[in-house]
């Protein structure tokens, strides 16, 4: 295995949440006793070949400021804007000004993922140290695939062994990734996450098998499940 690289972080963390129907954004919910958040920053903020993090937050949130790592020197704060995409961006220019290069790797991870291990963040450093595009933590899909047709009934079963879910982290070159996303977005390209700009831009990422449990927590029933294993988590 390659020596594990030195990474950047942007942490897209300006959506509302809309589907977990909460009092607040979902990355604001406690989990454990602490918000998703702060459990999704620790992962990276344990890692020492961390050089620095962004997250991208709502102008007017109201929650981040309290939290302890809002004063850690190595957490810098950038404006979210109307699509995930737009946030990452945004984060990404801060980058740059923080002094990224563009051969620098850098990791885009949800806030709402709390439940990354180390030893998948580990594994996905090492397997990408040295390829020439980058790539992300994926899942092979385990159900039964349908294709459905407007009346809601079965069309086909799609082969699902070339069948994968994107999770996150995202690891791609500072650079590449800035001028992918800044290119499909100026284009109106639907980009639902970076992997989907460097395919854009004519790249192949690389796909990383990760653990199925590092969920992006969407709906009530997300936040339920992994608060009753959350107490018997390996350690992160
Ligand atoms: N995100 C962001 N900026 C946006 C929209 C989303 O930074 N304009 C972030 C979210 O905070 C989240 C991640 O992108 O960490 C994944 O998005 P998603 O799960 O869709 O979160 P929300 O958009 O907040 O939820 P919903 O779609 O249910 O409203
Ligand atoms: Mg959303």
């Amino acid at each position: 295995m390659s020596r594990s690289p030195s990474f950047w972080v942007v942490i897209p963390a300006a959506g509302v949440g809309s589907r977990m129907r909460a009092d607040r954004p979902k990355q604001y919910l406690q989990l454990g006793g602490r918000t998703i958040l702060e459990h999704t920053l620790d992962c990276f903020l344990g890692h020492p070949n961390l050089l620095g993090l962004v997250v991208s937050l709502a102008e007017d949130d109201p929650w981040w400021p309290s939290l302890a790592c809002a004063s850690d020197s190595r957490i810098h704060r950038a404006a979210g804007g109307a699509e995930r995409a737009d946030s990452v961006l945004s984060g990404l220019r801060l980058l740059g000004k923080l002094g990224a290069a563009a051969d620098d790797w850098v990791l885009v991870h949800d806030a709402a993922r709390p439940n990354l291990i180390r030893e998948d963040l580990d594994r996905l450093l090492a397997e990408l140290a040295n390829d020439p595009v980058g790539g992300l933590l994926a899942v092979p899909v385990r159900d039964t695939l349908k294709r459905v047709g407007p009346d809601g009934r079965v069309r086909e079963t799609v082969d699902r062994s070339v069948i994968w879910q994107a999770y996150t982290p995202q690891m791609f070159r500072f650079g590449a990734l800035e001028e992918a996303l800044a290119g499909a977005l100026a284009r109106k390209v639907a980009i639902t996450d970076e992997a989907s700009a460097l395919e854009w831009a004519g790249q192949s990422p690389r796909l990383v098998e990760g653990r199925a449990d590092n969920l992006k927590i969407t709906r009530p029933e997300d936040l339920q499940w992994l608060a009753q294993r959350w107490s018997n988590r390996p350690e992160a």
